[in-house]
C-alpha cells in the first residue's frame, strides 16, 4: 500500500485530491488544525485517515510523514498580513523540506500559482505570488539534494483560477449579482485562463506517478495549469450571470472600477469582518494577466488534456439556486 499525507487536503481543491488518490490505491491521511474542518471531507471520503495537527509545528510534521512515501502540499492563504503569507508559504515549505528529509519522504508535489516566480520571486506584484515564488526556490532547492540524504522528487503545479462545483470564484460571482442592483469590479480587464478542479486533481496524482513522462522522475518539474480558454475578468462575471440565470442570463450591469477606487473597494472589503473577498493584495496580484507563459510545460505534459469551463460551469451554476429562471418577471 501506498501512503501520501496531504497537507491542506480539507480544502477545495483537496477534496478531489484525496478522492482520486484513494481510487488509485494510496492510503491518505489528512492532517487539519481543527477536525471540524474536516467533516466535510469525512463525510464524503470516510476512508481518509484525519490528524488534528498545526503543520506549523516541524516535530508534529516530521512525525505525521514518518511511513509516508509521499507529501502533497496543498496549504496556502489568499489574504494577510506578509508576515502571514511568509509563515504560510515560505517557512512551511522550509519545514516540509526538513521533515521529509528526516523521515525519508522521497516524493513530493507542491501547489504553487500562476504568476509565481522562483527565480525571481520579488518581481512579482503581490504579497501572496512573491511568497508563492519564495516558496517554489526553497524546494526546488531542497530537491535538488536527490540522491543525497533529504532529498526528494518534486513537481510544482502552478494552476490559474481554478473552477469547479465549490468554487469560490464564478459561484461568488453569481451570489453577488443575485442580491446587487450592479456588479462594481477592480482589475475587469485582467486575463485569466481558468482550470477546472479535477483536472488539478489529475496533474497532482499523475505527478506522483511520473514514470511515464518526459522529464525523468528525480528532476524538478515545473508545470503551469491552465485552462484551454482565457477570459477577462468582466467576461467571467458575465459569464456567471449567464449560466445562473440572473436577470433571465442578463446579469448585472459591470462597473468597471478605475485602480483608485479598486483600492478604495479593497480596503473597505478587508475592514469588514470574516474572510475579505478581495484585498488590496489580490489587486496587485491582478496587476498582471493570469494565463500560460508559454515558457513552462503545462497539463498535457503529464497527458491530461484541459477541461473547458463551459459545459462544467454550466452544469453547477443551476438557475433554479442562483437566480430567477429565465422567463420569469426578474
Ligand atoms: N483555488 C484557486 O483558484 C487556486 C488558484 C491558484 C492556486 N491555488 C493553490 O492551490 C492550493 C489549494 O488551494 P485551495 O483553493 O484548495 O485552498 P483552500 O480551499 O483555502 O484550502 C487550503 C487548506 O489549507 C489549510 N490552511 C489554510 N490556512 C492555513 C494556515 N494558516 N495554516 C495551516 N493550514 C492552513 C486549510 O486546512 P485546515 O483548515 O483543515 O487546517 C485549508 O483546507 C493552494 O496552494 C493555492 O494557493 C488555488
Amino acid at each position: 500500500m501506498k501512503n501520501v499525507l496531504v497537507l491542506g487536503g480539507t480544502g477545495f481543491v483537496g477534496a478531489p485530491v484525496c478522492e482520486m488518490l484513494l481510487r488509485q490505491g494510496w492510503q491518505v491521511t489528512v492532517p487539519s488544525r481543527q477536525l471540524s474542518n474536516a467533516e466535510t471531507l469525512h463525510r464524503s471520503l470516510p476512508e481518509a485517515h484525519l490528524l488534528e495537527l498545526d503543520v506549523h509545528d516541524e516535530t508534529a510534521l516530521a512525525q505525521a510523514l514518518a511511513g509516508q512515501q509521499a507529501v502533497v502540499n496543498l496549504v496556502a492563504i489568499l489574504h494577510g498580513t506578509a508576515g502571514a503569507f511568509e509563515k504560510v508559504h515560505v517557512d512551511l515549505p522550509h519545514k516540509l523540506a526538513r521533515a521529509c528529509g528526516a523521515a525519508g519522504v522521497r516524493q513530493m508535489v507542491h501547489l504553487s500559482a500562476l504568476g509565481a516566480d522562483s527565480v525571481q520571486p520579488q518581481s512579482a506584484p503581490s504579497m501572496y505570488l512573491r511568497s508563492k515564488g519564495q516558496g517554489e526556490a526553497v524546494l526546488l532547492r531542497a530537491a535538488g539534494c536527490v540522491g543525497q540524504q533529504g532529498g526528494f522528487d518534486l513537481t510544482v503545479l502552478r494552476p490559474s483560477v481554478i473552477f469547479g462545483v465549490r468554487d469560490k470564484f464564478l459561484n461568488v460571482f453569481a451570489q453577488l449579482q443575485k442580491v446587487l442592483p450592479v456588479m462594481p469590479l477592480a482589475g475587469a480587464t485582467t486575463r485569466f485562463q481558468p482550470v477546472w478542479v479535477q483536472d488539478v486533481a489529475s496533474a497532482v496524482v499523475r505527478s506522483l506517478e511520473r514514470t511515464d513522462i518526459a522529464s525523468a522522475p528525480d528532476v524538478p518539474l515545473v508545470l503551469e495549469l491552465c485552462g484551454p480558454d482565457v477570459f477577462t475578468l468582466r467576461e467571467l462575471v458575465q459569464l456567471s450571470a449567464r449560466l445562473s440565470g440572473i436577470r433571465g442570463g442578463r446579469g448585472r450591469p459591470v462597473l468597471a472600477l478605475p485602480g483608485w477606487l479598486g483600492r478604495w473597494q479593497a480596503t473597505l472589503m478587508e475592514l469588514a469582518p470574516g474572510e475579505p473577498l478581495m484585498s488590496r493584495d489580490n489587486l496587485d496580484s491582478m496587476r498582471i494577466d493570469n494565463v500560460a507563459s508559454g515558457k513552462v510545460p503545462g497539463l498535457s505534459c503529464l497527458g491530461i488534456s484541459a477541461t473547458a469551463l463551459l459545459p462544467i460551469a454550466s452544469a453547477y451554476l443551476d438557475p433554479k439556486q442562483f437566480g430567477l429562471v429565465p422567463g420569469l418577471p426578474t
